[in-house]
């Protein structure tokens, strides 16, 4: 089965299209980052107006790619939410539009879910659930048990910002430019973690919070303003990393965890990736997406979580 899939939840217009939920056919990304390097972050109303301008350009690359055409899709699946409206407005009006002309059923889905499958694409493994799922981007972050398809529990999440967006704000602060977490994990490179003691907070059951961690950094870089750039990334990159391991090896010794996954943009951090792999001491399968394309926002896990959880598909009368 095959299913193109759509996502403009946020910054990047994405088309894939997915057969039976794992294999790639193309993954075809048009990033904004550019735009919103200019601004230092992104702005709603441009990054709607950026997926307008590439939308269909985006949808006849998919198809020139792999060589198929309309006939070929059984599917159209489509980000529902969460992310910004005008963005998300975008996607979901090009879906239904070809869905009502090219008369395919059309599946809607939560982007986070999306993440969530990101492990499956270009995977020949026999995934084993229960599954503990760390998804950490610019927008969320989330620890999520996923005891089947389709069947997932959030257990925990970060009470302000998102880990990605600690590493966007305090790279910004720091002077190291958008987006923050390459620009962290390439500074913290020639830094020493042990510099700076940032608090790790304490926070309850499986949440996350990283707001105080970024006001902390803010304060020891105006009490030393002559302090080693690369020195305070990496102790701030260390807390962070810390906090969400600790909550993660909490949940798979709670749950019985067969499989850790990695998902989002914040997984392809080196740093943190090791310390899962320390800490687990091989207590479960420890996997993160096979690309970077698909840590980052991209539609092919759109078309992996549409074929696992909605089968078959919904048909279009019933949206
Ligand atoms: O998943 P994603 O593309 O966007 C959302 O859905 O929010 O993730 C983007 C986020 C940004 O905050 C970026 O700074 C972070 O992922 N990120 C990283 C790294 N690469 C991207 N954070 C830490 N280390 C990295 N290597
Ligand atoms: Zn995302």
């Amino acid at each position: 089965m095959k299913i193109l899939a759509i996502e403009t939840s946020c910054d990047e217009t994405a088309v894939a299209i997915v057969e039976d939920g794992t294999r790639v056919l193309c993954n075809v990304i048009a990033s904004q980052i550019d735009v919103h390097a200019l601004t230092g972050g992104v702005v709603p109303e441009v990054a709607a107006r950026e997926h307008v301008k590439v939308m269909l350009p985006v949808i006849q690359a998919a198809f020139e790619k792999t060589g198929l055409d309309w006939s070929d899709i059984d599917a159209i699946a489509v980000t529902k939410e969460p992310g910004l409206t005008g963005s998300l407005v975008v996607g979901r009006m090009a879906a239904a539009t070809f869905a009502f002309a090219k008369d395919k059923p059309l599946i809607e889905v939560n982007h986070i879910h999306g993440h969530l499958y990101s492990n499956w694409l270009d995977s020949e493994a026999d995934i084993a659930f229960p599954v503990l799922s760390l998804t950490v981007s610019g927008g969320h972050n989330e620890l999520v048990l996923m005891r089947g398809h389709g069947d997932f529990e959030i257990l925990g999440e970060s009470m302000d910002d998102a880990a990605g967006e600690a590493f966007d704000k305090t790279a910004r602060l720091l002077g190291l430019g958008y987006p923050g977490g390459p620009a962290i994990e390439k500074a913290a490179l020639n830094g020493n973690s042990e510099s700076v003691d940032f608090p790790r907070a304490k926070m309850q059951g499986y949440d996350f919070s990283f707001s105080g961690l970024k006001t902390a950094v803010l304060y020891y870089m105006q009490a030393h303003p002559d302090a080693k750039v690369e020195d305070v990334a990496a102790s701030f990159q260390s807390a962070v990393v810390d906090a969400l391991v600790s909550k993660l090896i909490k949940g798979v010794k709670a749950f019985d965890v067969k499989e850790v996954h990695l998902a989002g943009g914040v997984s392809a951090n080196k740093a943190l990736r090791a310390k899962i792999e320390t800490r687990l001491k091989g207590r479960a399968t420890f996997r993160f997406p096979k690309k970077m394309s698909y840590c980052t926002d991209n539609a092919a896990m759109i078309g992996a979580v549409a074929f696992f959880t909605s089968n078959p598909p919904s048909p279009l009368s019933s949206h």
